[in-house]
């Protein structure tokens, strides 16, 4: 490794104010070798969003912090450590979203949705940022596109949900072999009560093995610890109390109808009984998708979702049943190379312009825009003379056919249309030059 060069008198060690602005940790630059990927699985969810009726909603990156505070849940990792909020110059306490679904359920109020024919079938894309500590698969800004459907809570709207997270996976290139779909039920706030009571008395009971920060806990939020020791110390919590167990008449009911859809569409699903989502708002039905594979892992799952049916009456409004999920982009894309998925790109006719001399410039300045006009997408560089450096260039740039325009071909109304594999040259009439390159394409 290169030795870091010390200071000298005349020669000042960089300071910080000097050094070059870096990336934050957990933030990731998106490049254009990557965009092929977000373009692809954005095409997907666009599709299928319209093939299932949803409409796009976008809500701001900003929000009040208590939005998510009263949603999301006090206690929720997510709220106690990761939120990245603040105290704004005006007073007000806001911070940038840490997940869309409360946003979603806080237009849906405040627009007066629930007057408009339900139910209400919404979805989203964007940027979400939680302050986690970074290590793969957990960023501190990512992003997330997501379906909600609010207004209805018959069990085949769960179904068809879990169908619509499948096909998502499926249109994108992933096999059934490449995921595994996790579902369960935490069962609605009645059922939950005694539940929570009976969980709490069984982590008493295994106190000594739980950390300080982990005892915290037992009382604030049993779930949540169920989720995470049950991940990592099966071995230890394995005879936990299981809310399947607990579930009054209506809840059992519900997923019991909710599995038969699944079972009928065969739609091949997992059962974890200790599947509980580390956020608060949910009932009845969740459910997670997870690579084959990394099932023991958390921080793999490349999406989830599941019933809210008290939030919308949690945050104000009418009490509304709801349900919806979530994919991350980076955690989907990241299994969509792992699993090799060819991307097909759609990439309109390419051509590489070239010119020498002036008056060649000005006549291939107007052919640029000629050929844009008509679905081309052209390469040139107008600032270079040299023939030789622009038909390097082309080279590189990998496309099929160069024009190229000199003074000769200005004069006599064409241009040269050079076949960069072969070297072969042909003259072409200006006017049909975009005909010419079309046919010469669709023959390739
Ligand atoms: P979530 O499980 O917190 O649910 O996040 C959904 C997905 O976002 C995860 O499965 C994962 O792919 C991605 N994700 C979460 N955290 C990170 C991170 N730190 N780095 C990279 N990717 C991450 C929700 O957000 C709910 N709003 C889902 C929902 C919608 N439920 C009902 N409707």
């Amino acid at each position: 490794m290169p030795k870091k060069k010390k200071s000298t008198a005349d020669q000042p060690a960089k300071t910080s104010l000097q050094s070059s602005p870096h990336l934050l940790r957990g933030f990731k630059d998106i490049l254009p070798k990557e965009q092929k990927y977000w373009n692809h699985l954005e095409r997907v969810v666009e599709k299928i969003a319209f093939q299932y009726g949803y409409k796009r909603i976008e809500t701001p990156i900003l929000e009040e912090t208590s939005l998510f505070v009263r949603s999301v849940g006090k206690e929720t990792d997510i709220v106690s450590k990761e939120m990245f909020s603040f105290v704004d110059k005006g007073g007000e306490n806001v911070c940038l979203r840490p997940e869309i679904t409360a946003s979603v359920v806080r237009a849906y109020i405040e627009h007066g949705m629930h007057t408009y024919p339900q139910p209400v079938r919404v979805y989203y894309s964007g940027p979400v940022f939680r302050r986690e500590k970074p290590q793969s698969g957990r960023l501190r800004g990512f992003h997330q596109f997501g379906f909600e459907v609010l207004g209805n809570d018959r069990p085949v709207v769960d179904a068809q949900l879990i169908l619509i997270a499948r096909n998502i996976c499926l249109e994108a290139g992933l096999r059934l072999q490449d995921f595994v779909i996790q579902v369960n039920s935490i069962g609605d706030l009645a059922s939950r009560e005694e539940y929570l009571h009976e969980l709490s008395s069984y982590f008493k009971s295994k106190k000594k093995y739980l950390s300080p920060e982990e005892r915290k806990r037992i009382t604030k939020n049993p779930m949540r610890l169920l989720d995470s020791v049950m991940r990592d110390r099966k071995d230890i919590f394995d005879d936990a109390p299981q809310i399947l167990d607990w579930l009054n008449d209506e809840s059992k009911n519900h997923f019991m109808e909710v599995l038969e859809i699944l079972d009928a569409l065969e739609i091949s699903y997992v059962l974890n009984p200790y599947l509980v989502r580390g956020l608060d708002y949910y009932t009845r039905t969740v459910f997670e998708i997870y690579p084959a594979g990394k099932e023991e892992f958390s921080q793999s799952a490349i999406g989830a979702g599941g019933r809210y049916d008290g939030l919308i009456e949690l945050l104000g409004g009418d009490p509304t049943p709801a349900g919806g999920f979530a994919f991350g982009y980076e955690r989907f894309i990241a299994l969509l190379k792992d699993r090799e998925v060819k991307i097909r790109e759609r990439k309109p006719p390419q051509v590489y312009l070239a010119q020498i001399g002036k008056q060649a410039k000005i006549q291939a300045l107007k052919l640029f825009e000629k050929l844009r006009k008509e679905g081309f997408a052209v390469y040139e560089n107008f600032s270079k003379d040299s023939l030789k450096s622009q038909l390097e260039q082309a080279d590189k740039l990998e496309v099929r056919y160069t024009i190229i325009i000199g003074q000769k071909e200005v004069l006599d109304g064409t241009v040269l249309v050079r076949d960069m594999e072969s070297g072969v040259q042909e003259i072409v009439n200006y006017e049909k030059v975009t005909d010419e390159i079309r046919r010469k394409l669709a023959v390739k």
